[in-house]
């Protein structure tokens, strides 16, 4: 079986690892004891561009438990586990392209193996794997990584055909993988229906907001041992992700500031009982940055400069452009590795500033991404809107939906259960009154 991982002597730690994330995603268990009889995947190919953890093994498995050929490469050269990796080679039988802090030649390359596979389903985390798909679709040399480019050149226009039109649909995600999905739609270019997962209530209100709020966290820490209490924490973005780390933060004895470009979002902050300035009015006064926009240089050069000596910075987006790292290094003197993900920047006015994980999301770079609970929701999602595209593909269009409502709420309802909440039901007297509107007083 045609792989490239790290290590595949790393097999047996990551099993115990994955193990250990599967007793915290019970829903998703469920869904794979149903697939594994009902097969919805029986004879397709599904390639998944996903941060390559214990959580997405457990959806990787669970996909094969349906009947799917699955191929798996990184949605980020920093994220792979790479025990993960090898386990899923060595005991589950699945292709693995991905190796922690691999290149971004090596990144795409891999990008390119999971292409290979000429999938009927795609999954992906920011988009990378549908992109680099449509560029060769529509040979967009340019666009694309040489080794993509070299293979795209190759293939006769029957194989370019069977590529794009082969492939019934796709998932996504995250927030910035729904972006340029829904740009890809307006530009009428979008050759297939995507899911966009992250819009589902049981993916954001719980994965960006608590999971990506304390893995971030968890990540900072790991990385630098601080002290937040007492310390300024500024958060750029108060977006699903930005809240539940600024909360989390808050929670930790930080004093909070936010930085917004939403009037509205800005608002709630304040509301929300934290401080909101500026980001330039924020610089000097931050010990600790995180951005969460989904924006490119959310911190600029200049803001780096205004910051204070000894400021740490790090990113929690989905892609390392939210920190200006060309326009950091332009104003910098020297640079050293002070410890594990924590580079040191010597500026020019004689400061210093830490950045944390080469500036990538820095809750996977330096700790192990959302915890599995969360994930469980998530990646629910991911398999029901997967079975849903296989089954309903024909009646849809060349466009972004949103995961089916049905959907969303069950995985809530499977959710309470597996946490033995239970919850009231209307009464036909109730649905009625809420359904009409000749009742009122
Ligand atoms: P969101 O759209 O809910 O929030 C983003 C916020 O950033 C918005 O309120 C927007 O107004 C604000 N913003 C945009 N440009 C800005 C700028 N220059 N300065 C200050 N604020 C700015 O998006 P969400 O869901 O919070 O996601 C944010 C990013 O995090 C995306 O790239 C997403 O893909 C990524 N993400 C990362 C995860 C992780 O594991 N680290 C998990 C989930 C999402």
């Amino acid at each position: 079986m045609d792989h490239h991982i790290k290590d595949i002597k790393l097999a047996d730690k990551g099993r115990l690892r994955i193990e250990w994330a599967g007793q915290s995603m019970p829903v998703l268990y469920s869904i794979k004891e149903r697939f594994r009889k009902d097969k919805p995947f029986s004879g397709l190919r599904i390639s998944a561009c996903l941060h390559v953890t214990t959580e997405t093994a457990m959806l990787a498995s669970t996909l094969k438990a349906g009947g799917a050929s699955v191929a798996l490469c990184a949605s980020n050269p920093l994220s792979t586990q790479d025990d993960v990796a090898a386990s899923l080679v060595r005991h589950e039988g699945i292709p693995v392209f991905a190796i922690k802090g691999e290149d971004t030649e090596t990144y795409y390359s891999h990008i390119l193996s999971a292409l290979k596979h000429f999938p009927h389903l795609t999954m992906d985390d920011g988009a990378d794997l549908v992109s680099s798909l449509h560029f060769i679709a529509l040979e967009k040399w340019n666009e694309v990584a040489q080794s993509i480019r070299q293979w795209g050149h190759s293939l006769t226009d029957t194989d370019r055909n069977t590529l794009v039109s082969g492939v019934m649909g796709g998932t996504e995600e995250t927030t910035t993988g729904v972006i340029r999905l829904r740009s890809m739609e307006r530009d009428k270019v979008l050759q297939f229906p995507v899911i966009s997962v992250n819009d589902a209530n049981t993916k954001h209100l719980f994965d960006n907001r608590y999971g990506t709020g304390q893995s971030t966290i968890d990540g900072i820490l790991r990385a630098t041992n601080r002290l937040l209490a007492g310390s300024h924490f500024v958060v750029s973005g108060y977006g699903w992700c930005g809240r539940g780390v600024a909360t989390r933060a808050k929670g930790h004895g930080a004093r909070v500031i936010i930085c917004e470009v939403d009037p509205l979002k800005a608002l709630e902050a304040v509301m929300d009982g934290f401080e909101v300035m500026p980001i330039l009015k924020a610089a000097p006064i931050g010990d600790i940055f995180c951005t969460l926009t989904g924006d490119m240089n959310a911190i600029s050069a200049e803001h780096i400069l205004a910051m204070k000596n000894g400021a740490i910075i790090s990113n929690s987006g989905h892609f390392n452009v939210e920190l200006d790292l060309p326009g950091l290094k332009r104003s910098a003197t020297s640079q050293r590795t002070i410890r594990d993900f924590v580079e040191e920047y010597t500026l020019t006015n004689g400061n210093r500033v830490y950045v944390l994980g080469e500036g990538r999301l820095i809750n996977l770079a330096a700790a192990e991404g959302h915890p599995s609970s969360v994930m469980d929701m998530s990646f629910a999602n991911q398999a029901l809107s997967v079975e849903y595209l296989a089954k309903e593909h024909q009646g849809l269009e060349k466009k972004v939906y949103p995961v089916p409502l049905e959907i969303d709420k069950e995985i809530a309802r499977l959710k309470l259960a597996s946490m033995g909440v239970e919850i009231d039901t209307l009464t036909p007297e109730q649905h009625k009154y809420l359904t009409s509107w000749e009742m009122g007083t």
